[in-house]
């Protein structure tokens, strides 16, 4: 079988790969082209503040690499990363509760190579990852891309509920199904800013342990916490059934591209093996420029600002909710970087998604984190790039498009529905409309 990406414009349609049939481009992606405009507000993407960052201590960071280290940072590295960053990676660990070694780290570019590198090294087609419902939309890509079932278990707002997981977990082996790992992302989860308790960490790795499935656990954003730190990392609690998956990109800069991966040590051979096949090794420069960073910058009160900046911005996201749409629901994250709303039933976000992008504003639609078609009555609303102001107008202007789709179903609710008259619809051209 050949893959369906492409076009018959495109004289390569029948040579593609039957997997890249899963890589359709992602609703996000398509929103970055219409949100960049500067005139909308987009509450859409998860671009972190960087414009937060101490400029004069990057400049610093990067001369000293150029011209300290230059030899070795400009030249191809170890496949399994710099070792003085991997010691470094395990300071900012012990934040999260994580002790280990530095032969455990393994450096990737950003955690989504790692997600890459673990799904290679892991699925096969029609192999089931679980993942939280809803989960992070580029997980679910590649995921697919690798063509694995991504099969949802629900969430409240402590987080992945651990008897319906022990309910997923039996349906999709009832049908015969191979689970390779189960997918989470712990603290402040992306899309839903929800963040799992200590009491479910520990029982969901147990139901991991006594079925045999491996955990994934995702953690980007654990140290932006805006009151209370998160509860330790699951890792933390087992080094033999967890891989831990990290990243410099919402603490520091994603345009380093630098993340990293804990595993036990049999995957971790295999994820170094697999690195060096991929891209031989990450890029020596910006390990040495973070290493650098670490040396000569306060990095933990850096955070501390990153935190301060985005509890600001949540504040202001809530606050204009409850003014604008308080019939609605949402969750109320303490740390991270979105709220997850819930509109009334009938309501569709990603057929609204157009008039939004006409009053000049922009979010991620909720079917984007659901790989069977749910969320249609969610949406994403992101609160780490736009500043306080723009986020106030921004939801201002959201409100205006939800309660136009609210008053034009009050509307087609009153009036019967119109019967349709086949012989006329046959008569309509194929694109009318
Ligand atoms: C849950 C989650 N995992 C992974 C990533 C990818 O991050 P990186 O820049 O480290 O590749 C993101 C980015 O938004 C994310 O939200």
């Amino acid at each position: 079988m050949t893959g369906t990406q492409g076009t018959n414009l495109d004289q390569w349609y029948g040579h593609y790969a039957a997997r890249t049939a899963g890589l359709a481009a992602s609703e996000v992606r398509a929103l970055f082209a219409v949100a960049s405009r500067p005139e909308v507000v987009s509450l859409a993407g998860g671009m972190p503040y960087v414009s937060a960052l101490p400029q004069q201590l990057i400049e610093t960071a990067v001369e000293r690499t150029v011209s300290e280290q230059g030899a070795v940072a400009l030249q191809y590295g170890s496949g399994q990363g710099v070792p003085r960053l991997r010691e470094q990676i395990l300071e900012v660990m012990a934040l999260e509760g994580i002790h280990g070694s530095v032969d455990d780290v393994v450096v990737t570019t950003g955690s989504q190579h790692a997600l890459e590198l673990l799904s290679k090294l892991f699925l096969d087609p029609g192999d089931v990852v679980i993942a939280e419902g809803p989960s992070y939309v580029t997980a679910i890509t590649v995921f697919r891309s690798f063509q694995a079932e991504t099969v949802h278990s629900p969430m409240d707002a402590d987080g992945l509920e651990p008897q319906a997981l022990r309910e997923t977990i039996a349906r999709v082996k009832a049908e015969g199904k191979r689970i390779k790992f189960l997918y989470l992302i712990p603290s402040f989860q992306n899309p839903m800013g929800v963040t799992l308790t200590w009491e479910r960490r520990v029982e969901i790795l147990e139901i991991a342990r006594s079925e045999g499935i491996l955990v994934l656990e995702d953690n980007p954003y654990g140290l932006l916490y805006f009151d209370q730190a998160p509860p330790p990392a699951i890792r933390s609690l087992d080094e033999d059934g967890v891989v831990y998956l990290g990243t410099f990109s919402k603490t520091l800069a994603p345009g380093l591209r630098v993340g990293w991966a804990i595993a036990p040590h049999a995957i971790r051979e295999k994820l170094v093996l697999a690195n060096e096949a991929a891209i031989l090794s990450p890029s020596s420069f910006s390990q040495i420029v973070i290493s650098e960073y670490m040396e000569t910058a306060d990095w933990r009160g850096q955070i501390d600002t990153f935190r301060g900046v985005y509890r600001e911005r949540r504040d202001a996201m809530l606050a204009a909710l409850q003014e604008h749409l308080p019939s609605m629901s949402w969750t109320v994250p303490n740390g991270g970087f979105y709220v997850w709303l819930t509109m009334p039933e009938h309501l569709d976000s990603k057929a609204m998604l157009p008039r939004a992008v006409k009053e000049l504003v922009a979010y991620t639609p909720g079917t984007a984190f659901y790989a069977d078609g749910n969320g249609r009555r969610n949406m994403r609303l992101s609160f780490c790039y736009p500043k306080p102001d723009f986020i106030r107008e921004g939801i201002r202007r959201l409100a205006t498009v939800i309660n136009g789709e609210l008053a034009l179903l009050g509307e087609f609710s009153q009036t019967a529905p119109l019967p349709i008259v086949p012989a006329e619809r046959d008569v309509l051209p194929p694109f009318a409309g």
